[in-house]
C-alpha cells in the first residue's frame, strides 16, 4: 500500500510518498480501507522530529481517518466489514490502510460524507474531554476559545454553543473572527490588536471566563490566570508559545481555580476508548441533528500532503485541511 513516510525529519518536503507492508489487525484491531485523514498541528511537530509516535504507533504521520472496514481482528464485535467509519489514531493515517482498536472507532455520522468525516475524530475527542469531561463546562457560563477559527476552535465554538455557554474566542484576523461569530462565538477578541484580558473582562461584567481553552501554553499563562472567574478551569492543550513560564499561584489561589494540561495522543487505550464512547453518545446525536458540523477548509490528495502542511503552516485555514486517497 502506499503512505506517506518521513524518511528524515525537516519541512513539508520531508513527506514522502512510499510503497510501504499493508498492516495486518491484531486482536481487538479492525483494519480500515482508508478515504480521507484528517491533518493536525501536530503532525507539522512530527515532520520536524519533535513528536515521535508512542511506542506501538505506525510511523508514519495522521491522528484521524474515515474510510470502510476491510477486515477485523479477533474478538472484534459490533462492527462489520463493509461498516463505513472515522477513527482516532495514535499514528499511520495517512496511508491507503490503518489499524485501529475497534474501541477508537465511530460510525460515520448520518449526514456527513464519509471523506468528511475524517475531520471529526480528533478535534471532537479533543474538545469534548478537554472542555467538558476536565473542565465540566456547564450551561451559562462562559468559555474563552483562543484560536477560534483553528481545526480544534471551530468545534469548540459549536459544542460550547450547542450546551448554552456564552463563547469568547481569540483570532488574527477579522474574517476568521467573523467566521468564529458565525458559528456562535459572541465575544470575539482580534489578538494581534486587543488584549483579551481587557475584552473578556468589559464583556463579562468583570466576571471572566469560566473555563479557557488554550494552544498558546507560556506565553499566555499569566494572562489566562488574570482571565479566568472565580472556580474557573484552564486547560492547556497546545504549546505553540512555549511550555516553560511562571504561575503566580497566589492568584490561582484568590480565585479556587485550577491549570490543568493534557495531551489526547498519549493517554492509555482505555481512556481513549472512555473519550470515543462519550462523544458517541454526547457529541455524534449534536452532528446528526445539524447543529454541529465538521468545518473543512480545504481537501488535498495523499500525495500531496507536502501542500496541505504547507497551507496549515501558512495558517490561512478555517476548520480543518483533509488528504483524500
Ligand atoms: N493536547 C491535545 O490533545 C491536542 C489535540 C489536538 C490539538 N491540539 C492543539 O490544539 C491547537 C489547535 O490545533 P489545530 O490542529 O486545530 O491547529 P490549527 O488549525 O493550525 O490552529 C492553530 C491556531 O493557533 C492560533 N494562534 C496562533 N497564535 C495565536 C495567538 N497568539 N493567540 C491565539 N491564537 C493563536 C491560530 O490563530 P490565527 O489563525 O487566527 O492566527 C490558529 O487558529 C494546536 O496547538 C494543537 O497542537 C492539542
Amino acid at each position: 500500500m502506499r503512505a506517506v513516510t518521513i524518511p528524515t525529519p525537516g519541512d513539508a518536503d520531508a513527506l514522502v510518498l512510499d510503497e510501504v507492508p499493508a498492516p495486518t489487525p491484531a486482536n481487538g484491531e479492525v483494519l480500515v480501507q482508508v478515504a480521507a485523514a484528517g491533518v493536525n498541528r501536530a503532525d507539522l511537530m512530527q515532520r520536524q522530529g519533535f513528536y515521535p509516535p508512542p511506542p506501538g504507533a505506525p510511523a508514519y504521520p495522521g491522528l484521524e481517518v474515515s474510510g470502510t472496514i476491510s477486515a477485523l481482528g479477533d474478538g472484534v464485535t459490533g462492527w462489520l466489514v463493509g461498516d463505513q467509519v472515522c477513527a482516532l489514531l495514535s499514528g499511520g493515517g495517512y496511508a491507503e490502510r490503518v489499524v485501529v482498536p475497534a474501541s477508537q472507532l465511530l460510525p460515520v455520522p448520518a449526514g456527513v460524507s464519509l471523506v468528511d468525516a475524517a475531520a471529526l475524530p480528533e478535534v471532537a475527542c479533543t474538545v469534548w474531554s478537554n472542555v467538558f469531561m476536565t473542565a465540566s463546562l456547564q450551561p451559562g457560563q462562559t468559555v474563552l476559545i483562543h484560536g477560534g477559527s483553528s481545526g480544534i476552535g471551530t468545534m469548540a465554538i459549536q459544542l460550547a454553543r450547542a450546551v448554552g455557554a456564552r463563547i469568547a474566542v481569540t483570532a488574527g484576523t477579522p474574517a476568521k473572527l467573523e467566521a468564529c461569530r458565525r458559528l456562535g462565538a459572541e465575544i470575539l477578541v482580534n489578538y494581534r490588536e486587543q488584549d483579551f484580558v481587557e475584552v473578556l473582562n468589559d464583556a463579562t461584567g468583570g466576571h471572566g471566563a469560566d473555563v479557557i481553552l488554550d494552544n498558546i501554553g507560556a506565553r499566555y499563562l499569566a494572562r489566562n490566570v488574570s482571565a479566568l472567574a472565580v472556580n474557573g478551569r484552564l486547560v492547556i492543550i497546545g504549546l505553540q508559545g512555549g511550555a516553560r513560564a511562571e504561575l503566580d499561584i497566589n492568584a490561582l489561589l484568590r480565585k479556587c481555580a485550577a491549570v490543568m494540561a493534557t495531551s489526547l495522543r498519549g493517554r492509555p487505550p482505555g481512556e481513549k476508548a472512555a473519550i470515543v464512547a462519550a462523544v458517541r453518545e454526547r457529541v455524534w446525536p449534536l452532528i446528526e441533528s445539524g447543529q454541529v458540523r465538521p468545518v473543512i477548509y480545504r481537501t488535498f490528495p495523499l500525495g500531496q500532503a507536502a501542500d496541505a502542511h504547507r497551507e496549515l503552516e501558512a495558517g490561512s485555514n478555517i476548520g480543518k485541511l483533509l488528504l483524500t486517497t
